[in-house]
């Protein structure tokens, strides 16, 4: 990535009535790192707790002895936070305002309407059987439903896992296997640009790989028929019918699970990052608070899908927690045309927005009219979040949408870190395009070298975080030793975020992308090795291994080399084939954007196969592959080099 020399001071206007600004930033952030326990016993008051906490951190990342517990003899309850708190003031003011696929769909839901929804869609789930601790998976569109059912989870203690309603019956399936789901929420369809999305009938594929599902609970949308099975099925409008209006919240205790988030690794199969109650809470309402500069009143707007963390942090749990009023938008960017994002911010006067690189490169790819021919005068603080933003499509953010009034806040985290965690402040900290910048409180970021040495000034390498914070994961759902393998192992006692990344002269980060088999397609990420295990799950395919490459729009897509089994010819239409297969097998956000048949693939003499050289040839530059000669068979290579499908 280009890097960009400019830098925006913190506009005056903004830093007088912001939350923060640079001297208050220093005074908190020091003594978040200096006093780190007495900074989050005060901050951990931010939320209600029905038992208070008396012992604030326990926490290890020795791996011989990792934990992780933040307050963790307090009780509370998130549902209560996000909701039956407010309720004394804040009743009639407006939780949520969906906005619809279709522009004339919109609902505004107060927070005592909020209140009653969630209660009885709690007492659908008891009457469901579902208690303390059940996983129950939720596979939905982006409608308040999806918030309901997260809240009534929460409100009796169940766990939610929510699968994002774009990947696949077979990728749903090993997700509710995967934690033992016996409820699954769905729709019966979803709509995104005026197109139906088959929710349920997805839901009825995945079920025929998932026999200890007992219940489907189906919220309805479309209205359209779908196939219900007697004794399995229940419709949620009918079952609210017969349940009770109040239902009581379940004290839990701060540890106590939350949630769990499927995400992509470097290795095997999706991870179950868990996320528990009182620390996740305290984070996600924080750094909503802070980083978005929320003042009661706000409207705010945070593009992600609930299928992601960002969708679960910044649209559900952190603004809820705050009593903010948080859009939630069902449709995409481009539908009915590309200015739909900016239609929205003016109908609904929204504030602050929170999107993606990948949204903002593609309208900047339709061109600025699409954006002048809104108002957009509500705006004040603008987001990005997702993967690195390059400069260019930082200043066109900037520059067109935010008129140059808004600053810009590049959010870097994880799904993993349960909140945001590297971020400029609006109020406090100047700008640098393409820069997340600043640690936000709590938050000790260090860069080391291949071999564990702590790096100091400006320095480039990868990213690791030396102090816990109250919204780190706790382990991975049904494999502790793969939490303490996959983050705790590679440095000593430091927490391994799988990204490279840079600190320029002025200790600002900039985040280089991944530095594992983990690629970022449009902001979603994906591991290599599930897409190569899909493919060579496919008859004619004897093996296959993925890479990413620089993509205009999507940041990067997916390359994939294909090997053959040896009766089959290579074709276009195999190709086309293979594509459709991994749409089938993951979902669209997994189909390779490009295919090469390759007779063999360059491996080490152990077996190995070399994956940089895979990336560059992949990136058309393979001026500078390395040393060849250690490979089994050097002569791949040239074939390899000449038949690449990337030329310039
Ligand atoms: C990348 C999404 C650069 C990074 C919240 C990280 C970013 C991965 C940024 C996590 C950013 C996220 N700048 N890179 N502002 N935000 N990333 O778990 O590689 O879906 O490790 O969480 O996205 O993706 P995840």
């Amino acid at each position: 990535m280009s890097v960009s020399q400019t830098k925006y001071k913190v506009p005056e206007s903004f830093a007088k009535n912001a939350l923060v600004d640079e001297t208050s930033y220093n005074d908190m952030y020091r003594q978040s790192i200096e006093d780190n326990e007495a900074f989050w016993a005060e901050h951990g008051k931010r939320v209600s707790w029905s038992k208070p906490y008396s012992r604030v951190k326990n926490t290890s990342w020795d791996k011989d002895d990792l934990h992780v517990k933040w307050y963790e003899d307090g009780e509370l309850n998130v549902a209560y936070n996000c909701i039956d708190r407010h309720l004394k003031d804040k009743a009639n003011e407006v939780a949520i305002i969906w906005e619809g696929d279709d522009p004339k769909d919109c609902r505004h839901i107060t927070y005592a309407e909020l209140h009653a929804q969630v209660c009885r869609f709690a007492n659908v789930l008891k009457s469901l059987d579902v208690k303390k601790g059940d996983r129950v998976t939720l596979y939905l569109p982006m409608i308040p439903e999806a918030a309901f059912a997260m809240l009534a989870c929460a409100r009796i203690g169940a766990v939610h896992s929510i699968v994002f309603a774009g990947f696949s019956p077979e990728a749903l399936a090993g997700r509710i296997n995967d934690c033992d789901s016996r409820l699954v929420i769905t729709a019966d369809e979803g709509l995104r640009g005026g197109k139906t999305i088959p929710l349920k009938s997805s839901v009825d594929q995945a079920l025929k790989h998932a026999s200890d599902v007992k219940n489907v609970l189906v919220v309805r949308h479309t209205s359209n028929d779908v196939e219900m099975v007697p004794n399995r099925d229940v419709w949620l409008d009918q079952a609210q019918e017969h349940v009770a209006l109040e239902c009581e919240v379940e004290p839990m205790n701060a540890e106590d699970p939350l949630f769990i988030l499927y995400t992509s690794g470097s290795t095997g199969k999706p991870k179950g990052v868990l996320h528990t109650t009182g620390g996740y809470l305290v984070w996600a309402s924080m750094t909503h608070e802070y980083v978005f500069d929320y003042k009661q009143g706000d409207i705010y707007w945070c593009s992600a899908d609930v299928g992601w963390v960002t969708g679960h942090s910044y649209i559900v749990y952190g603004p809820l927690a705050n009593a903010a009023t948080t859009l939630m938008f069902e449709g995409v960017p481009t539908y009915p045309d590309a200015s739909r994002f900016w239609q929205v911010i003016d109908k609904h006067n929204v504030n602050i927005f929170y999107t993606a690189p990948t949204a903002i490169r593609a309208l900047m790819g339709q061109g600025e009219a699409f954006v002048k021919q809104t108002s957009r005068k509500s705006l004040r603080l603008l987001g990005s979040v997702g993967e690195p933003i390059n400069p260019e499509a930082w200043e066109w953010y900037h520059r067109v949408v935010g008129e140059r009034r808004c600053p810009i806040v590049d959010t870097w985290w994880q799904t993993e870190t349960g909140g945001i965690m590297i971020t400029p402040l609006a109020g406090a900290t100047d700008l640098k395009p393409g820069s997340a910048t600043l640690p936000f409180f709590g938050i000790k970021p260090e860069i080391v070298d291949a071999e564990g040495k702590v790096l100091e000034g400006p320095a480039e390498g990868n990213l690791v975080i030396a102090e816990s914070w109250p919204g780190q994961m706790r382990t991975v759902y049904g494999d502790h030793q793969r939490f303490i393998d996959t983050y705790f192992s590679t440095y000593k006692g430091k927490y391994f975020t799988g990204d490279g990344c840079r600190r320029d002269e002025d200790g600002y980060y900039w985040i280089t992308g991944r530095v594992d088999d983990v690629i970022n397609v449009s902001g979603h990420r994906m591991g290599t090795a599930e897409v190569e295990s899909a493919l060579v799950a496919h008859a004619e395919v004897s093996e296959a291994a993925v890479v990413g490459y620089p993509h205009d729009i999507k940041g990067q897509g997916i390359y994939a080399y294909v090997s053959l089994n040896a009766s089959v010819d290579p074709s276009s239409e195999l190709a086309t084939e293979l594509i459709k297969w991994v749409r089938t097998e993951i979902g669209p956000i997994a189909a390779p954007d490009k295919i090469q048949f390759a007779p063999g693939l360059p491996k080490t003499r152990s077996g190995k196969i070399m994956r940089r050289i895979l990336r560059k040839i992949a990136e058309d530059d393979f001026s500078n592959l390395g040393d060849t000669s250690t490979l089994a068979d050097p002569a791949v290579v040239d074939n390899l080099i000449a038949n690449r499908q990337n030329k310039k």
